[in-house]
């Protein structure tokens, strides 16, 4: 079978410039938002605003699936109507009183409790990459195979051992090996730290020391602190992202040695936007944690969330980091002012450190980090709210303030991509079995379900290819060693990777 994706080089970031951008913002902003929720019939309404998290096929995303006749808060209508109405902030679920109407949120519950009924009665089918599948790129040719497809949930990183292993971190808390040949190791690996599976967050990234077959050191990024039941009511959970690293001699974690463990005074209940993701480059290692919800937070570099972070790979701050001698500042930020970046990646040609990073509505943005730049979240944004409302934030004195498109001091993007496309996963291409790809990022994505290609010169994207689309949320992309690309797909959960075909 012979498929070809359509090379759609025309994304967002040739077709419309940034001040041509800004200029048809609001237009923009009015037609994939609304303006006026009145008059629509209740697929729009999902569509428009709860597809973004849920899926636009309602195979989940952000939020669950709703429509699988799994209901974690409430399976009554009345149930069902009460999350809708009054969301769950700390999990990330907008509570849409006042956006919508009480009839509104009533045809929501009707609608979903029919698709609900549809999707039980046929039962919930997911597209399979077909390992005969040839699909044609404009450069080069490719086929799946798909490695693992049952026994994980939730997979969130790779990485890659020098004898042909694999690591692989799902978000519940589980590492896992996959066997040289790409099969699933049954047995996990035992001894890690407990992990806080909360909302977005949980056990997710892994990486292994880039001199690991002399030192065997592998590097955990997961969310830590502490979980308190409570009677009648929902668990008390306050948790924020850090960075340990152990060795792991046959299934046990062993030798562990916390990298980053941010004090417990800066864990929050926040099930939002954890960040991760790990580079090392020239003994230092480079890590995200996500602002956790926190907006004005972001810009307080007393706080360590919503910044990109430098450390040695031991941990010791370097001595040279932008903001070691700022009164009360956390030493080890190297850039500030970040929403959720969950894609980090270094160009090897010059050093140079990218992050792809998870906006609002319309705002996912890819960043060119400089030491101690701010990227102005909330401050500026090109991206607006979930509920269609322009972007806004509380200044010092407590007064609301609307966010810009740009502003002076404040770094502006490399790329961005309206509608959002959920960046996850980041990569260079530096291996030989896809040649014409040397040196292209690859860029993962949730929502839209695709791998972009993005051709990089000095330091600017000039073109921009989706070559993988729809079988998956793609949580992780990652070439291995033997220059084959790794993905780690979310519902349904799957390892798969492109090999060459043909061309
Ligand atoms: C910004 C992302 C976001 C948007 C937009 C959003 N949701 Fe949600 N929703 C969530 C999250 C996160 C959860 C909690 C998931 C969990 O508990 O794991 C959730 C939970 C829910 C639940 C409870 C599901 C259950 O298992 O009990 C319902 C119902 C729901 N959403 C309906 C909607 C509807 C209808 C809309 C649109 C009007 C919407 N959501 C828009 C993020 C979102």
């Amino acid at each position: 079978m012979r498929d070809r994706i359509h090379s759609q080089v025309a994304f967002h970031c040739e077709f419309m410039t940034l001040p041509t951008m800004r200029k048809f913002l609001p237009m923009l902003l009015c037609l994939s938002g609304i303006a006026s929720a009145q008059q629509i019939k209740v697929e729009d309404i999902y569509a428009k605003y709860c597809s973004g998290c849920h899926g636009a096929k309602f195979e989940g995303g952000q939020g669950g699936i709703l429509v699988d006749g799994v209901w974690k808060h409430g399976s009554t209508d009345a149930e069902i109507a009460k999350t809708i109405t009054k969301g769950n902030l700390q999990l990330g679920m907008v509570p849409w009183e006042g956006i919508l109407t009480g009839d509104q949120i009533r045809s929501l519950v009707i609608f979903l409790r029919e698709k609900e009924k549809q999707t039980l009665a046929k039962g919930m089918s997911f597209p399979k990459p077909s390992p005969d599948k040839v699909t044609k790129t404009e450069l080069h040719d490719y086929r799946i195979e798909t490695l693992v497809e049952s026994g994980i949930k939730d997979p969130w990183a790779i990485a890659f051992l020098p004898d042909g292993r694999k690591l692989l971190t799902e978000k519940s808390g589980r590492l896992r090996f996959i066997t040289a040949d790409g099969k699933l190791d049954p047995k996990e690996i035992e001894g890690i730290p407990a992990v806080i599976e909360h909302g977005q967050g949980g056990l997710m990234e892994v990486a292994v020391h880039p001199d690991y077959a002399k030192n065997g050191w592998v590097y955990l990024g997961l969310s830590d602190g502490t979980r308190e039941k409570r009677e009648g009511g929902k668990d008390e959970v306050r948790c924020i992202t850090a960075v340990v690293r152990g060795k792991i001699k046959g299934h046990k974690w062993t030798e562990q040695e916390w990298i980053y463990r941010p004090d417990p005074k800066f864990r929050s209940g926040a099930g939002v936007h954890f960040g991760t993701r790990f580079v090392f480059d020239k003994g230092y290692i480079y890590f995200v944690i996500g602002e956790r919800g926190g907006l004005m937070e972001v810009q307080d570099l007393s706080l360590p969330n919503g910044k990109i972070h430098r450390l040695h790979d031991d941990g010791r701050v370097p001595a040279d980091n932008p903001f070691v001698k700022t009164k009360d500042a956390i030493p080890g930020i190297w850039s500030y002012g970040h929403r959720n970046p969950q894609g980090l990646a270094m160009d090897a040609r010059d050093g140079t450190l990218y992050s792809t990073e998870h906006g609002p509505r319309g705002g996912d943005e890819l960043n060119l980090i400089k030491p101690g730049a701010n990227y102005g979240w909330p401050i500026v944004t090109l991206g607006m709210n979930y509920d269609g409302m322009p972007m806004s934030y509380r200044g010092p004195d407590g007064k609301e303030i609307l966010s810009v498109t740009e502003k002076e001091g404040m770094e502006e993007p490399v790329a961005f991509w309206l509608p959002s496309i959920a960046v996850c996963g980041l990569d260079f291409y530096t291996g030989d079995k896809f040649s014409k790809w040397k040196n292209d990022l690859l860029v993962g994505a949730l929502a839209q379900q695709e791998i972009r290609r993005l051709r990089i010169e000095d330091k600017k994207v000039v073109s921009q290819e989706i070559i993988l689309k729809d079988i998956g949320r793609v949580r992780d992309v990652a070439m291995g060693p033997d220059g084959l690309i790794y993905v780690i797909l979310n519902g349904p959960d799957r390892l798969v990777r492109i090999v060459p075909a043909g061309k």
